[in-house]
């Protein structure tokens, strides 16, 4: 009998190492008797009860994840969305304001209005640009630098102060940064968000979120959300995740030269009357992102005059022939996107008419994407569009 329970007991060989983490699938972990059963809690950090709450596969990313961001804990969320829900199901009670920023990743605002609201939590949207005063009743705050569309870059210090203030939790959607070009704990935010579907994974072929935290208490506040809402992730994702990550800083530096490199080119082309990237001089909050930020991500977007017209656009997005029309970031295949930007950014300057089109940098390069764009606009009739003379202009 003892010989039987041996067989499927877990062996590392001896005489066996590898580079790779380890892939481990367990929904039962297995106990070697009623005493360890009994002694071992879910809620102790970095125990094994129950596949739900981790193997060695997914606690060496939620490590690593760690290492990066400097952060002490790390629970993962089948996506980057669960993940925000976790947070704000874990964080929120009836009678709580969630304040949400205007240019915020889209779905985290539609979490609020659609579900939030139903279970007595009100969310109030902000103006990241300004300075702003969160309402009394603000429990939690949350963060995105820049926004993911439109690409502002907000006075962190600021709004981390206006939150603290009002008693509020800070999350940070610090998905554009990676953990690697801005650090949150080291500015006081309280939590950091990753969608690890975007650069960690790097492949474009995995869904998963993590929630980073260092205080103690609010991990537990959030472990116990993880677990009550069954948010466990699949081994191979992890693992897959776990593959991107030697690579991640090498492909966040090829994302980020040479998207900067397209933005300042597509600065020179009168088709596009606005190019919005951190790190141009004249994108809305780029003296933040000087003063905050050692990088730049992988996304750069384009408003195009009105006069244009959305047909023009559409065609010119059609026309793309490295570019594929999708969504996401973070992977080896450059993406574009178009938007009206008005429905983006309720208190964004945008004139009526304009069209907005979201680039994200895969790791092609700099020649080949300079050159399907030239020929985009050349198919689409926009290669030699001047924008007209309006008055004050
Ligand atoms: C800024 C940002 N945060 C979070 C998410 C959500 O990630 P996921 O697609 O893994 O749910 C996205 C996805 O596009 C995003 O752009």
């Amino acid at each position: 009998m003892s010989a039987e329970k041996s067989r499927h007991l877990p062996r590392a060989p001896a005489g066996f190492e590898a580079i790779p983490a380890p892939l481990h699938h367990a929904s039962t972990v297995v106990f070697p008797d009623v005493a360890t059963l009994r002694a071992r809690q879910w809620q102790q950090h970095e125990v094994y009860t129950y596949g739900l709450m981790g193997t060695p596969t997914t606690v060496e990313l939620q490590r690593k994840l760690c290492e990066i961001e400097q952060a002490r804990y790390c629970l993962l969320a089948p996506s980057g969305l669960a993940a925000i829900s976790m947070t704000d199901l874990a964080l929120l009670q009836v009678g709580d304001v969630v304040a949400i920023p205007d240019n915020a990743y889209a779905p985290n605002r539609e979490l609020a209005h659609g579900l939030l609201t139903r279970l007595g939590i009100d969310y109030w949207v902000y103006d990241p640009m300004r300075p702003v005063v969160f309402p009394e009743r603000t429990r939690l705050v949350w963060l995105e630098a820049p926004g993911s569309v439109t690409l502002e870059m907000p006075d962190l210090p600021a709004l981390i102060q206006a939150a603290k203030a009002v008693g509020a939790w800070t999350a940070i959607d610090n998905t554009w940064s990676a953990g690697l070009a801005y650090q949150p704990f080291s500015h006081g935010i309280d939590i950091s968000l990753q969608a690890l579907t975007k650069y960690q994974s790097g492949g474009a072929d995995v869904l998963m979120g993590a929630v980073l935290t260092q205080d103690h208490d609010l991990h537990l506040k959030l472990k116990y959300a993880h677990m009550r809402l069954g948010l466990g992730v699949g081994a191979d994702d992890a693992w897959l995740v776990l593959r991107g990550l030697p690579t991640l800083r090498l492909r966040y530096e090829q994302h980020d030269r040479v998207t900067r490199a397209l933005a300042q080119w597509m600065k020179t082309l009168p088709v596009f009357e606005q190019v919005l990237h951190p790190a141009l001089p004249d994108s809305p909050g780029h003296e933040y992102w000087q003063r905050d930020f050692s990088a730049a991500g992988g996304l750069v977007s384009v408003v195009f005059a009105a006069e244009v017209g959305q047909a023009r656009v559409d065609g010119f997005v059609d026309a793309l022939q490295v570019f594929r029309i999708g969504y996401s970031w973070g992977g080896p295949v450059s993406l574009a996107l178009p938007y009206d930007p008005a429905t983006l950014r309720r208190h964004g300057a945008w004139q009526p008419g304009q069209s907005l089109v979201r680039f994200c940098i895969g790791l092609e390069s700099f020649e080949d994407l300079r050159a399907d764009i030239e020929q985009a606009l050349e198919s689409a009739g926009l290669s030699r569009f001047s924008p007209p003379l309006r008055s004050g202009t």
